[in-house]
């Protein structure tokens, strides 16, 4: 019997769609499974468009057209059309590749209502070289083209020790490119990221600095709302994943896997479902979405703590990741008997500790680790 302190809604509130996994772009700190290149399968338009009928019928809102990146799908018009005709509200999550004025003005049409551009970095050296593309210049062109549709200017930069440095100046291209929000999204350690965690992680003296940036921009330009908060690993607290498994968030992979939050799909021992086999309804109330709600799974420290209503314990994927078992708390938690493993793994970084390679994500990359795993 469940002894859930935090109330569990019964709608999948925002739907994320990963449409593709393919992406031009070749980032180090992707958050799709390194191993995606066995999973080349892709919903075709109407079953991409049965998902969002389903998920409108339990409630769903927020539509998140993501990837991978969702522009390489020649039917996101198509898609975006159908969502806003649902009654969504429509969020393109994109690198900004394949967002040419045609193609801008056909969603614009279809009725988009929102687009979200990412950037790596605010110098091109560094841009092109995480994403190991020629990318910066047109993103810059993107970023006028989402201003000459009204659209409001969201930028979206994963920080991470190698730019981290640069946030001063990240504000202020985001500022000259007219940015309306800045998400400085600190990086996420799972997959990519957590392949090349050695690399990435920043030191505590660089978030600080970081910190004392932001605040400083804020300060003088209080019209553009920055969005930045300190990375998980820095925490002594974790954060409270996804509002809580199975409460709020719903994700469908491209092949039509359905999951709570867009790392699950690594977890052992779940049996996610696929929308291509199950309706949704029936996917929402699954075994495998059942098993982290509300506190009942939990172990000590977790259960008998005073804040589990707040964190629910963390991330049940940064938990599998760091422990080996994703029941086990967070480990950012400074209460967690491992949180050893999260500060070492920053005193390591720090000390320039590297044993292995930064890794691109590539589908050649992607194929190597999958053999290695075999
Ligand atoms: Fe949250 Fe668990 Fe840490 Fe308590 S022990 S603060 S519930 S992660
Ligand atoms: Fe899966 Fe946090 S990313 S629960």
């Amino acid at each position: 019997m469940s002894t859930a302190s935090a109330p569990v809604p019964s709608l999948p509130l925002w739907l994320n769609a990963e449409l593709t996994y393919r992406c031009p772009l070749h980032c180090v700190f992707c958050y799709n499974p390194t191993g995606y290149a066995q999973h080349t399968e892709e919903l075709t338009t109407e079953e991409w468009c049965s998902v969002l009928r389903q998920a409108r019928e339990l409630g769903t809102v927020q539509l998140g057209l993501s990837g991978g990146e969702p522009l390489l799908r020649d039917d996101l018009e198509e898609i975006v059309g159908e969502a806003v005709r649902l009654g969504y509200y429509v969020n393109l999550i994109t690198s900004g590749v394949g967002l040419t004025q045609p193609r801008i003005e056909l969603l614009e049409t279809a009725g988009l209502h929102h687009i979200q551009l990412s950037f790596q970095d605010s110098t091109r050296e560094l841009n092109d070289f995480l994403s190991s593309t020629r990318t910066f210049e047109l993103k810059r062109r993107v970023a006028q083209l989402v201003k000459q549709y009204d659209y409001p200017m969201v930028m979206n930069i994963v920080l991470h020790r190698i730019n981290i440095d640069h946030v001063g100046e990240i504000l202020r291209m985001a500022q000259s490119l007219g940015a309306d929000h800045v998400e400085l999204a600190n990086t996420q350690y799972y997959g990519w990221a957590f392949q090349n965690r050695q690399h990435l992680l920043p030191s505590r003296e660089q978030v600080a600095r970081a910190e004392q940036a932001v605040a400083e921009f804020r300060a003088q330009n209080s019209h553009m709302k920055i969005y930045f908060v300190v990375p998980d690993y820095h925490a002594t607290r974790p954060k409270r994943c996804v509002n809580g498994w199975g409460t709020t968030f719903l994700n469908i992979a491209p092949d039509g896997v359905a999951l709570p939050c867009h790392e699950a799909r690594m977890l052992p021992g779940l049996e996610f479902p696929n929308v291509r086999e199950q309706a949704l309804r029936a996917i929402w109330s699954s075994p495998a979405f059942e098993r982290y709600r509300g506190d009942s799974w939990m172990r000590e420290p977790c259960r008998s703590c005073p804040e589990k209503a707040k964190d629910l314990g963390g991330c049940r994927c940064q938990a599998y990741l760091l422990t080996g078992d994703a029941a086990n708390t967070d480990p950012v938690c400074d209460l967690s008997p491992e949180h050893a493993r999260v500060t070492d793994a920053v005193e390591d970084a720090s000390r320039g500790h590297r044993s292995l390679p930064l890794l691109f994500r590539s589908d050649e990359n992607s194929r190597r680790l999958l053999a290695a795993r075999d």
